[in-house]
């Protein structure tokens, strides 16, 4: 993309909030706007897609204080209103903050120390190889279908949905049966901003939205992994939820919001992440030429991949107490909101922030998060990526041709693809 020109800085601060905006692409200019002039700027809240209006928020842009925020959990908390810029309903609050995610140190400390005896990288690796035969077989599929018919696969659709999900239930140790049952839950909790997804959104008996993630409408899921646990506790096997059923330090509350966490965090990220990295390589074919040929090293290529297109657009804190960031005085009980894709294009530390450079090193991007909260899936994620980049410069060794544009996903939290055309080549 060309870089979006400077503003002038009497332009009125932008909107980076309605999340209909990001069903068209993410707003580069507004966040370069927002970085040089306001970088902690205020947002309204209105009442969008049927959403009740809020308060209003901080929007935090550039790298510097974004990592400030996102390390400093004394000041800017996870727990006093959870993680999401829509706040939670007050009823519901409690029952949110059980979350690991939604916590903050110490008690955070524990559970985070739990889980992660779940997921140890040697259990990860145990993975690679179904991994990597499942984005092999996705693909050949894909790729032959498409050469049967019109010549053009939907890589999203025919691919990258499946990939993050089975493997995400494979780690866990879901049956196939059930796996269905998973999509359903992360669209319905992820999706719920954008019309065209399955589950966005239900609607309560005074006809607004359903928070998808208020305990009614998890019960469900909640009712299922205890179901899941005392199955592997019978017949436990090599997977994250044998290990959590079988740890006698975790309550049956925490395990159900691990389950919810993980099913959540570990779906959409990758859905997201991988079609985001594949639509890029399409867009650059220079690119996608020297990864191909080894000129360019994988482990570098697949950080500038999650820098340009960052899964996670915001996450939000609460300010603890009255506190000044860059300039700007944030009272007690604000809120504030990381902008990751923002902070990953922030020219004060990344040169020529909007090129894509496969070999681009320092490369010290946000899309994990930072301090405490750093991504624990980062490693299975990485896994996977590495896995799927691999197996597409196999199965397209000649050319990954755009076939028109992407459709996007309407959310200003998940950077989703919901479709990515490509030419397949004959070869
Ligand atoms: C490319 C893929 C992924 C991206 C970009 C990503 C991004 C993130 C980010 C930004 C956070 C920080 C949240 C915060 O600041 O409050 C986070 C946390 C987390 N992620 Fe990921 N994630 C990815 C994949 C995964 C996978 C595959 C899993 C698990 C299977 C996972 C599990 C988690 C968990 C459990 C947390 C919460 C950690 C805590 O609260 O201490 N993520 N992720």
């Amino acid at each position: 993309m060309s870089d979006p020109a400077p503003a002038p800085a009497e332009t009125p601060v932008p909107d980076v909030f309605d999340p209909r905006q990001y069903g068209q692409g993410i707003p580069h200019d507004h966040y370069r706007h927002l970085r040089d002039h306001h970088p902690v700027a205020w947002q309204e809240e209105p009442e969008v897609l049927g959403w009740p209006a809020g308060p209003g928020f901080w929007a935090v842009t550039r790298h510097e204080d974004v990592v400030r925020v996102l390390k400093d959990s004394a000041t800017y908390s996870s727990y006093l209103g959870a993680t999401q810029i829509r706040d939670p309903d007050p009823d519901d609050l409690p029952f949110i903050r059980r979350m690991m995610l939604n916590q903050d140190p110490p008690h955070h400390r524990r559970l985070r120390v739990l889980v992660s005896r779940a997921f140890t990288p040697k259990r990860v690796d145990h993975f690679a190889e179904v991994v990597r035969e499942r984005a092999r077989s996705l693909l050949t599929r894909a790729v032959t279908e498409a050469r049967a018919g019109d010549g053009i696969c939907d890589l999203v659709t025919q691919v990258t949905d499946d990939y993050a999900l089975l493997n995400l239930t494979d780690l866990l140790g879901v049956p196939d049966t059930d796996r269905e049952l998973l999509l359903h839950w992360t669209r319905r909790v992820i999706g719920y901003q954008d019309p065209d997804e399955a589950g966005s959104p239900a609607l309560g008996p005074d006809g607004k939205p359903l928070n998808p993630r208020s305990p009614s409408a998890l019960r469900d899921m909640f009712d299922y992994a205890h179901a899941l646990a005392a199955h592997k506790r019978r017949h436990p096997a090599d997977d994250v939820m044998t290990s959590l059923a079988t740890d006698p330090e975790l309550t049956s509350p925490e395990l159900e919001m691990f389950f919810f966490l993980l099913v959540v965090a570990g779906n959409d990220t990758v859905r997201s992440a991988a079609p985001g990295g594949l639509h890029l390589l399409a867009e650059h074919p220079e690119a996608y030429r020297s990864l191909r040929d080894g000129e360019v090293g994988l482990t570098t290529a697949m950080d500038e991949l999650l820098r340009r297109h960052p899964p996670v657009l915001t996450f939000r804190r609460t300010a603890r107490e009255d506190t000044v960031l860059a300039g700007t005085r944030i009272r007690t009980g604000d809120k504030v909101v990381v902008f990751h894709a923002s902070a990953n294009h922030d020219e004060r530390v990344f040169p020529a922030p909007y090129a894509l450079d496969l070999s681009r090193s320092p490369n010290p991007h946000v899309s994990f998060g930072d301090g405490p909260h750093v991504c624990l899936g980062a490693h299975f994620a990485r896994l996977q990526l590495r896995a799927l980049y691999e197996e597409i410069c196999r199965a397209l060794p000649a050319s990954l041709e755009p076939a028109g544009p992407p459709r996007r996903l309407v959310s200003n939290f998940i950077n989703g693809l919901k479709s990515l055309p490509v030419q397949v080549a004959d070869v």
